[in-house]
C-alpha cells in the first residue's frame, strides 16, 4: 500500500508562555489520504491552528513525526496553500494585487499569474471586481478573494483555517458548496478548520475531533454521506445521526465530554 499524503505520528508541540510551559497539542496521530477533504474540529484554543503551522513548516514538533508521502521533510514550508486564520488581505491592494501575492513572492511571471488570477475571477464570484479594493467587497467576496490568493499558490494540498467564520450563516452555506465545487473540479486536498459541526459533516470525507487543549484526537470519523453534498444532505438520517455522534463528543459549549 502506498503511503498515505501526509502523515501525523505522536506529534506533540508544547509553548512558553511567559516562563510557563503550555502543552499545546499531545500524541496527534492520523493521516490524510490524496483527494480527501478532512476537518479538525475542537474547542479553542486546542491546538487546531497550531497543528496547521506545524503541518506547513512553520514551527516543528517536539515530539512526532510528520510524513509526506512517507518521508520526513524538514523544509516543508512551500508545499503546502495555506489560509491562516483571520488571514488579511492588504487592504493597499486591489483583489488582483491580493490575488497574485503568492507567485509574486516566489519570483514566477507577474504577467502570467496576472492572467490567470483574472481568468478565474468568475470562478472565484468576483468577476468585474479585480480592481476593487478589498474594502469596498462583502465580507464572502474578502473570503472568496483570499481563497483566490491561496488557490494561486498551485498546490495541491490546501489548508484552509477557520475560512467561513466570520460570515453570516447564509453567506455560509453558500461558500460551502462553492468550495466544494472547487475541490472537486481540481483534485485538490483539503485540510479544514471549523468551530461548526454542520459545517465539517456537509464539507469533509472526514472528520477529526480534537479534545480540549492540550488537543489530543478524540474522533477519527469517516463521513458516509453520499457526494455530491446537496441541500437535502443536511437533512438526511444519516447527517442527523454523524451529528449527534460528533455532539456527544464535542458538546455545544466545546466541553469534552468521554468517548465510547
Ligand atoms: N506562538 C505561541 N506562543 C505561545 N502560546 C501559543 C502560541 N500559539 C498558540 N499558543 C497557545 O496554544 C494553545 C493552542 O492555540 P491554537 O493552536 O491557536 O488553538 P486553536 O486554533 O484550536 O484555537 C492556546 O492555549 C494558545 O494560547
Ligand atoms: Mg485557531
Amino acid at each position: 500500500m502506498n503511503a498515505p499524503l501526509l502523515a501525523l505520528d505522536g506529534v506533540s508541540k508544547t509553548y512558553q508562555e511567559n516562563g510557563q510551559i503550555v502543552p499545546a497539542v499531545t500524541g496527534i496521530s492520523f493521516s490524510v489520504a490524496d483527494g480527501e477533504f478532512v476537518t479538525l474540529i475542537g474547542p479553542s484554543g486546542c491546538g487546531k491552528s497550531t497543528l496547521f503551522n506545524l503541518i506547513v513548516g512553520l514551527s516543528n514538533p517536539d515530539e512526532g513525526e510528520i510524513r509526506l508521502a512517507g518521508k520526513v521533510v524538514r523544509r516543508r514550508t512551500g508545499l503546502f496553500g495555506y489560509m491562516p486564520q483571520r488571514d488579511l488581505l492588504l487592504p493597499w491592494r486591489t483583489v488582483l494585487g491580493n490575488a497574485i501575492l503568492g507567485p509574486e513572492l516566489s519570483g514566477e511571471d507577474l504577467k502570467a499569474a496576472r492572467r490567470e488570477a483574472v481568468s478565474l475571477l468568475p470562478l472565484f464570484g468576483l468577476e468585474g471586481f479585480g480592481d476593487a479594493y478589498p474594502a469596498t467587497l462583502s465580507g464572502g467576496m474578502r473570503q472568496r478573494a483570499a481563497l483566490l490568493r491561496t488557490f494561486l499558490c498551485h498546490r495541491d494540498v490546501m489548508l484552509l483555517d477557520e475560512p467561513f467564520g466570520a460570515l453570516d450563516a447564509m453567506t455560509r452555506r453558500d461558500l460551502q458548496g462553492w468550495l466544494l465545487g472547487i475541490w472537486r473540479q481540481f483534485n485538490k486536498t483539503i485540510l479544514f478548520i471549523t468551530h461548526d459541526v454542520e459545517e465539517a459533516l456537509f464539507l469533509s470525507t472526514r472528520v477529526i475531533v480534537l479534545s480540549p487543549r492540550p488537543g489530543r484526537v478524540a474522533l477519527d470519523l469517516p463521513i458516509d454521506l453520499p457526494q455530491p453534498r446537496e441541500a437535502n444532505t443536511l437533512v438526511s438520517a444519516r447527517f442527523v445521526e454523524l451529528k449527534a455522534h460528533l455532539l456527544s463528543t464535542l458538546d455545544k459549549k466545546g466541553r469534552f465530554s468521554t468517548l465510547t
